[in-house]
């Protein structure tokens, strides 16, 4: 396990999925029951940005140090932003220059009736997750696979959730697990919101992907109301490069097209400067 989020912490694909994740817990908590939400590859919930490891690729200039207060598409994700700094502020001394990641994020968006769960397998990572959420009844920290946690934690007992999952994509075959992970997700809570991260290099894999969410069994999993939203930087034409970042949706809540869109279009203007960027929202299946 090589791969360790503080290197790319706050940077233009951390924006485009923690923006539409605040959009989707939100959405979800208009009704007022109780919600689950499983992040399957939490990280490590809170980075500095000024300590060694952003500073050393300094990712994250270029995606939130270009989110100002210009686009009101993305006040509400600055807004949780701030929420989880404040969250964690006074017993973690964090402050503006830290970022959230998903789990810090979320925790700081749960109502009373909410949960979170936030697996994580890399040692120390784990660790900061663990010293973060101390004490905290509504977050269970887990060292564990998040694949293998789908199966453990879905369906939650309050039959409504979200489930984010976020690999590291370090292994050659992580689409595929990307598959099978949604596959057990849909099989075990047929009801639920589930979002999947996906990097995009080149176009084939991720075209790849979304065939098999969505063509019918055998060939694909059948899956019914799935939206991709994609953000490009730049024409992915050199695989070597992160030219755009993916989320699939399944099941999104009522009016994720519409605000994906904005939310998309708005990142796209503050992030994507290079001939070929391009913000896609496509729905690859109805309800
Ligand atoms: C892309 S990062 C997660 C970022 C986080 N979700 C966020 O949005 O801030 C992926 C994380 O998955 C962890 N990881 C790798 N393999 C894992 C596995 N099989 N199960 C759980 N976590 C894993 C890595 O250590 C890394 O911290």
């Amino acid at each position: 396990m090589n791969y360790r989020h503080a290197f790319h912490a706050g940077n233009f694909a951390d924006c485009m999925k923690h923006a539409l994740l605040v959009w989707l817990l939100t959405a979800l908590q208009r009704k007022p029951g109780p919600l689950q939400v499983l992040d399957t590859h939490a990280g490590t919930g809170m980075t500095d940005l000024s300590g060694a490891e952003a500073r050393r690729t300094g990712e994250w200039r270029e995606g939130i140090g270009r989110v100002d207060d210009r686009e009101p598409a993305l006040y509400a994700y600055r807004e949780a932003i701030a929420a989880a700094q404040g969250h964690f502020g006074a017993e973690f001394h964090v402050g503006p220059e830290h970022y959230p990641g998903s789990p810090a994020l979320v925790r700081a968006l749960l109502r009373p009736q909410d949960r979170l769960v936030a697996c994580e397998l890399h040692e120390d990572d784990h660790a900061s997750l663990r010293r973060l959420f101390a004490g905290d009844a509504q977050v269970s920290v887990h060292r564990r696979d998040g694949y293998g946690a789908l199966a453990s934690f879905l369906p939650p007992a309050s039959r409504r959730g979200l489930t984010l999952i976020d690999p590291p994509f370090e292994q050659p075959d992580e689409f595929d697990r990307l598959v099978a992970a949604a596959s057990v997700a849909r099989r075990r809570f047929a009801t639920g919101v589930l979002a999947l991260w996906y990097p995009i290099k080149g176009r084939a894999p991720s075209r790849r992907l979304h065939d098999l969410l969505v063509q019918a069994a055998p060939n694909g999993l059948g899956l019914r109301d799935v939206v991709a939203a994609e953000l490009l930087l730049r024409e992915p034409v050199d695989p070597a490069r992160l030219n755009g970042a993916g989320l699939v949706v399944i099941r999104p809540p009522y009016g994720f097209e519409a605000a994906a869109g904005e939310i998309l279009a708005a990142l796209h203007r503050a992030l994507a400067g290079e001939p070929g960027a391009q913000a896609r929202l496509v729905r690859l299946a109805d309800e």
